[in-house]
């Protein structure tokens, strides 16, 4: 008998729980995606699945360690760029998303405007698609990056509960989801930035109230006195190059250099999401040094999302 349309929203009814900023997760449902990422037997919640991923911006590792860890929950993953679906100007970011959900369990997309992952997670709770958006970066966040680097930071550290964490440089998509983790797990972020390149007073406020606490400084000495993981990413992120001479010259004493990892604790994480620049941001000696973990955090990527599709299978279930 032909399958009916009813059916076939029956077999979706496992997804629909969204994954737009770090915020959409409670400490303890941090805790289980962090638990489910460190498992390597996992169920096959993907069997027979698809999930579209959809790349706005250039992407190495997120794209990679997304279809990878699709496959191996048993689904098929179908990537795409923007220059094919033209997200607002082929078709508005709501329709594209109702046509991805008629294929898709899960979509994941990396876009400019965070809004519009906004407006397609909304699109699809209005039409009951019980399919769910994930946030595969933004101009505002990097939540699937920060999974990653709460489960770097637990493999070297062990219990976070009171550590402490430097972010050193821009303020942006990566810090902010970093910062909201590493507050979510009891860390003390103290984050680095030239005026005018620091999260806004209310946003600290709110980060300082998710379990830990977090602190602003403009000397990146200063922030980093004693810390046991430095953090650090690019000056100009993916949509900023026209601002590239002016960031250049905001950030002049900003590296992530030797000097600055000895005002670190002894043998100081550093750590960072990739791409970078080396020579801007970072040395090529610290991050090429024993202290480097950013390889172990770029294999997190897939552990990471693993934990959090089977994360987002098994909570959709309890979605009325
Ligand atoms: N860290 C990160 O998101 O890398 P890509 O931009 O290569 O996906
Ligand atoms: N802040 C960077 C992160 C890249 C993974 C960007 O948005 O380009």
């Amino acid at each position: 008998m032909e399958e009916s349309v009813t059916s076939i929203e029956h077999a979706r009814a496992s997804f629909g729980r969204h994954f737009l900023d770090m915020e959409d997760l409670n400490t303890k449902e941090l805790m289980e995606v962090l638990a489910l990422s460190a498992s390597s037997s996992l169920p096959r919640v993907l069997e027979g699945r698809g999930v579209a991923v959809l790349m706005a911006k250039p992407s190495n590792r997120t794209r990679n360690s997304t279809e990878m860890a699709v496959v191996s929950l048993g689904g098929h993953p179908l990537s795409m760029s923007n220059d094919e679906v033209g997200v607002d100007t082929r078709e508005s970011a709501e329709d594209i998303a109702r046509t991805l959900a008629c294929y898709h369990s899960v979509i994941a997309a990396r876009v400019g405007n965070h809004d519009v992952l906004q407006r397609m997670a909304a699109a699809l709770d209005r039409a009951s698609a019980r399919v769910s958006v994930v946030n595969l970066l933004s101009d505002h966040s990097h939540p699937c990056q920060a999974l990653a680097d709460v489960l770097t930071l637990r493999d070297f550290l062990g219990g976070l509960e009171g550590r402490s964490i430097a972010y050193v440089g821009d303020a942006n998509n990566v810090c902010r989801s970093l910062t909201a983790a590493c507050s979510m797990m009891g860390m003390r972020v103290r984050i680095a930035s030239p005026p005018g390149y620091g999260l806004g007073s209310q946003e600290v406020a709110h980060l300082n109230g998710l379990g830990g606490s977090v602190e602003q400084f403009h000397d990146p000495q200063e922030a980093v006195e004693g810390v046991e993981a430095i953090y650090t990413d690019v000056w100009i992120s993916m949509g900023q190059e026209a601002e590239r001479e002016e960031r250049l010259r905001a950030f002049t004493g900003f590296t992530v250099d030797t000097t600055l990892l000895q005002h670190a604790a002894e043998g100081a994480l550093v750590m960072h999401c990739l791409p970078a620049h080396r020579g801007e941001e970072i040395t090529d000696e610290v991050l090429e040094s024993p202290n480097s973990k950013v390889w172990v955090q770029a294999a997190n990527r897939m552990r990471a999302m693993r934990g959090l599709l089977t994360f987002l299978a098994l909570a959709s279930n309890s979605i009325e």
